[in-house]
């Protein structure tokens, strides 16, 4: 099936515009919404382990991969995607109000390097419209054990000093839903959305929103991997202090560094050139907090093997999103067979043991080397 995928679906996905074909991808899961369908997927893709258990927050997660934001933007193919074995699902970027988006083509692929270039710029049917649709298929999804996210971004109008009422209006509607909650400062594709960074803004940003009341849904900002050692040590302090769950590391960067494709595009890059940067942060990052705030690792995830990587850089969970696009359906099975497999022939009892067990003072080394 993964050879279908690579030989056959891939190729015919490929001559679409990236965006159509994401599109007709995501149509084509919406058929495992139907729970006899999603029933007998899981049957084929999922794999039961509970040494693959993780626990972020106080939330239990069947495994550690999660499909992150951006690619089932509104939830439509949730409990398809659900049964090809992700432990979580992160739906969104939501933002208050509906907007377009930018103009297309907005997605660009860059297949010799693995990668692709999107600037999206959060189109979405608006938080309103989320809820409607979260109250018909969330149940759908509800025999699965995959733990939903929800992620929020900020209204491209709204005005950035006052992006916290904005986040708020969001999270009003949709309190109720989602195991857990992420928002979104590190789009590159949101004009200013990266200044939410800044300790004051995300300060203020995160006062706002726990006190909606999102008590026991574990709240994570998603940060960028653009930032400095020392703008990262201040993001992670404000976000110990101020209530905030964890940390997802990262999103897309600006920089087109170690890319060989002649493109000349501006939005985000995702994908293979992005996971040495991703890494580095993640390995920073649980130096500075040791080990005491969770970290979710994303950033050019393909195999079992990254994603071992990363968990002992000190990734408490990873996500996935470019690999998916490339790889196809059957990847998240592949990894965590590859995953339990490698646990039987370690003798390791749990993967979350792994967490931050690799030195991270001689893996920065090794990054900066590479
Ligand atoms: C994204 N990503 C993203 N992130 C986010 O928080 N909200 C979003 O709406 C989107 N949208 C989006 C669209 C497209 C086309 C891509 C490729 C990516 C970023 C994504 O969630 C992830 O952080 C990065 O892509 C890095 O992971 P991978 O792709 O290297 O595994």
């Amino acid at each position: 099936m993964t050879d279908i995928y690579q030989h056959i679906l891939r190729p015919l996905l490929f001559q679409l515009d990236a965006e159509s074909a994401h599109h007709l991808a995501l149509s084509s899961l919406r058929i495992a919404n139907n729970p006899i369908v999603s029933r007998a997927l899981i049957g084929i893709c999922g794999v039961s382990d509970p040494r693959l258990n993780v626990t972020i927050a106080g939330l239990e997660f069947p495994n550690p991969i999660g499909l992150a934001a951006g690619l089932d933007k509104e939830g439509v193919a949730l409990a398809g995607l659900a049964a090809l074995g992700f432990g979580a699902i992160e739906i969104g970027t939501v933002t208050a109000e509906a907007q377009m988006g930018n103009p297309r083509p907005r997605i660009f692929r860059l297949p010799a390097d693995k990668a692709l270039i999107n600037r999206m710029g959060f189109p979405s049917a608006g938080a309103n419209q989320l809820t409607n649709r979260l109250e018909q298929i969330l149940p759908l999804a509800n025999h699965l054990p995959t733990k939903v996210g929800i992620n929020i971004g900020k209204t491209k109008s709204a005005d950035i000093d006052h992006a916290a009422d904005d986040y708020l209006r969001s999270f009003q509607m949709l309190k109720s839903f989602g195991d857990y909650f992420a928002i979104n400062i590190s789009s590159p594709n949101t004009p200013e959305l990266r200044k939410l960074q800044e300790p004051e803004r995300l300060q203020k940003l995160l006062n706002t929103i726990r006190g909606v009341g999102i008590k026991g849904r574990p709240l994570f900002v998603k940060i960028a991997p653009d930032l400095d050692d020392s703008q990262l040590n201040e993001v992670v302090d404000v976000i110990r202090r101020n209530g905030g769950d964890g940390i997802i590391a990262t999103n897309t960067t600006f920089s087109r560094e170690g890319i060989r494709s002649e493109i000349n595009e501006t939005g985000g890059l995702s994908g293979a050139p992005l996971k040495a940067k991703a890494l580095h942060i993640v390995a920073r990052l649980y130096q500075h907090t040791r080990g005491e705030l969770p970290i979710i690792g994303v950033g050019g995830i393909s195999s079992a093997q990254d994603v071992w990587q990363m968990m002992q850089a000190g990734a408490s969970a990873v996500q996935i999103y470019t690999s998916f696009v490339y790889e196809g359906p059957l990847l998240v099975r592949r990894m965590l067979r590859e995953l339990s497999q490698r646990l039987d022939q370690e003798n390791i009892t749990t993967i979350q043991s792994i967490v931050g067990q690799q030195n991270q003072a001689i893996l920065l080394g090794e990054i900066a080397k590479s």
